[in-house]
C-alpha cells in the first residue's frame, strides 16, 4: 500500500491520516513505516482473530521490546481483555496460564485501558507504581500480585478504525533495552505503535466479525442441539489450539508452520459438529437410549458436517472437513465413520473406524478437546461429571479412544486447559 494510500485515524488528535498522517510519518524512520506497512498487509490474511491479535501484539511489542501485552476489545461498552502475551511469564513453569484471562473494565477514568479508551488518546507511564499525582487513574495491582509480575512501563494506544470507531485499546508493558533492562517508553514507541495500531484496527474488525459470524452460525445449531453452546465451542476451540501447539513444539515444527495451523484450526475446530443441524429433533433431543437406528442416522452428523466443506476452497475448509468428518474416531479403530470413498453416497458409512495416525492430527485433537469439554459441563439432561473421574477416564481411555501422546500432552498442560475453561464460562 503506498503511503498516500494510509488512511487511519491518529490516537492523539482524531484526525485522519490525510489531515495529519504526513507529519507522524516524516517523524517516524522511513524503514519504520515501510516495516509496519508490509506487517499491516501480513495481518488481512490471517482469518482468525485470536490469530490476528496474537499478530498485533506480537508486532507492536517488538518495536519497542517490550515484554508484555495485552489487547481489549470493546464488548457491551466495557473493554474485555481478549488477548495476553509475557515473555516472562511464558518462561515461568506454569505462568502460561496467567495468559488466559477474564475480565472487563469500565470505559472511565479509573483505569489506565478506560482511560484511554475515554480520551482515544496514547498514554506513556514510566512507572505503573509511581503514577503522577494529579491523574484519575490507578494501576490495577491484581495481575501482577497473583502471577508474581512487575509491571514498569506501560504504554496504551487506543485502536480506532479508519472511520473513526474505537473498537479497543492495546497495552503494552515494560519496554526493554539491550541489556534487557526494563525502561520507559519513548515517544518514537508511541508514534510507532499508534501508527501500528491504527492499520491493525481494520484488520481486527474485519476478523472479529468472521468470527461472529460463526458464532451465529453456531447459536443457529444450538436452537436445535443444547449441547453445542458458544461456550462449549469456544473452550473446545481454545483447547485444541494449546494442545496443538504443545505437541507441535514437541515434534519440532517451524515457528511459522504453527502460526499457520492455529489459525485455521480454531475456527475448524468450532465448527466440530455444525452437521448436526441436519439431524432429526426427535432424534437430538431424546430423553432416553438411541434405537440402533436412531443412532445410526446420529452417527451421520459427521458426513453431513463434511459435506458442507466439501467444495474446498481454502485451507481453511480441507480443515473444518476433516476435522467434521473424523472427530468420532478412536485412536484403537473403534470409532466412525471410517474410511470414506464417496461423501456424498446415500450409505457412505459403513466402518471399520479409521485407526491411529491414519486419523487426521486435527480430529484427534478435537476428539480429546471435545469430550473433555463435554464431560466436564453441565446439561439440560445431565450433571457434569467430577473433574477428577473425567481425567481418570481420560487416563485410562489413553490409547484406546485417545491419542496417546496427546493424553501425555493434555496432563502438562492440564493448568493452562483450566485457565481456559475459567475463560470461557457458560453464561
Ligand atoms: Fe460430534
Ligand atoms: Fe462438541
Amino acid at each position: 500500500m503506498a503511503l498516500t494510500e494510509a488512511r487511519a485515524v491518529d490516537g492523539v488528535t482524531g484526525q485522519s491520516y490525510n489531515d495529519c498522517g504526513k507529519h507522524m510519518i516524516s517523524a517516524l524512520k522511513k524503514n519504520r513505516v515501510t516495516a509496519i506497512l508490509s506487517i499491516s498487509e501480513a495481518l488481512n490474511q490471517i482469518k482468525d482473530i485470536d490469530s490476528l491479535l496474537d499478530r498485533v501484539l506480537f508486532e507492536a511489542r517488538r518495536f519497542s521490546r517490550a515484554d508484555a501485552g495485552s489487547i481489549y476489545l470493546l464488548e457491551n461498552q466495557k473493554l474485555r481483555i481478549n488477548f495476553v502475551q509475557n515473555d516472562t511469564l511464558t518462561r515461568k513453569e506454569s505462568g502460561k496460564k496467567y495468559l488466559y484471562q477474564n475480565h472487563s473494565l469500565e470505559i472511565n477514568d479509573q483505569s489506565m485501558a478506560g482511560y484511554v479508551a475515554l480520551t482515544k488518546k496514547p498514554l506513556i507511564i514510566a512507572d505503573a507504581y509511581h503514577l503522577p499525582q494529579a491523574v484519575p487513574y490507578k494501576f490495577n495491582r491484581s495481575f501482577d500480585e497473583s502471577a508474581a509480575y512487575l509491571t514498569c512501563s506501560v504504554l496504551t494506544v487506543p485502536l480506532i478504525t479508519p472511520y473513526g470507531k474505537l473498537i479497543g485499546i492495546m497495552q503494552i508493558i515494560n519496554a526493554t533495552d539491550e541489556n534487557n533492562s526494563v525502561i520507559p517508553f519513548s515517544n518514537e514507541d508511541e508514534l510507532v505503535v499508534s501508527f501500528f495500531a491504527n492499520h491493525a484496527a481494520t484488520s481486527i474488525e474485519k476478523a472479529k466479525m468472521t468470527r461472529e459470524i460463526i458464532l451465529r452460525m453456531i447459536k443457529i445449531a444450538e436452537l436445535h442441539d443444547p449441547e453445542e453452546t458458544g461456550a462449549h465451542v469456544n473452550r473446545v476451540a481454545a483447547y485444541a489450539i494449546e494442545i496443538y501447539s504443545a505437541w507441535a513444539l514437541n515434534n519440532r515444527k517451524s515457528e511459522d508452520e504453527i502460526k499457520r495451523i492455529r489459525d485455521i484450526l480454531r475456527i475448524a475446530a468450532m465448527l466440530h459438529d455444525v452437521g448436526k443441524v441436519a439431524i432429526s429433533d426427535l432424534v437430538l433431543k431424546k430423553n432416553g437410549p438411541l434405537s440402533a437406528d436412531e443412532f445410526k442416522q446420529m452417527k451421520g452428523h459427521v458426513i453431513l458436517g463434511a459435506r458442507l466443506f466439501k467444495d474446498s476452497t481454502s485451507d481453511w475448509d480441507d480443515m473444518a472437513a476433516e476435522i467434521a468428518l473424523n472427530h468420532h474416531e478412536k485412536w484403537d479403530g473403534t470409532g466412525y465413520p471410517g474410511e470414506i470413498t464417496d461423501l456424498f453416497a446415500e450409505n457412505c458409512s459403513s466402518g471399520p473406524g479409521k485407526k491411529g495416525a491414519g486419523i487426521p492430527l486435527a480430529a484427534r485433537i478435537v476428539a480429546l478437546a471435545d469430550v473433555y469439554d463435554a464431560l466436564t459441563s453441565e446439561r439440560i439432561y445431565k450433571d457434569s461429571w467430577p473433574e477428577e473421574k473425567v481425567l481418570q477416564h481420560i487416563r485410562d481411555q489413553k490409547g484406546k479412544h485417545f491419542d496417546p501422546e496427546l493424553v501425555d500432552i493434555f496432563f502438562s498442560i492440564y493448568d493452562v486447559l483450566r485457565a481456559i475453561k475459567n475463560k470461557y464460562s457458560e453464561n
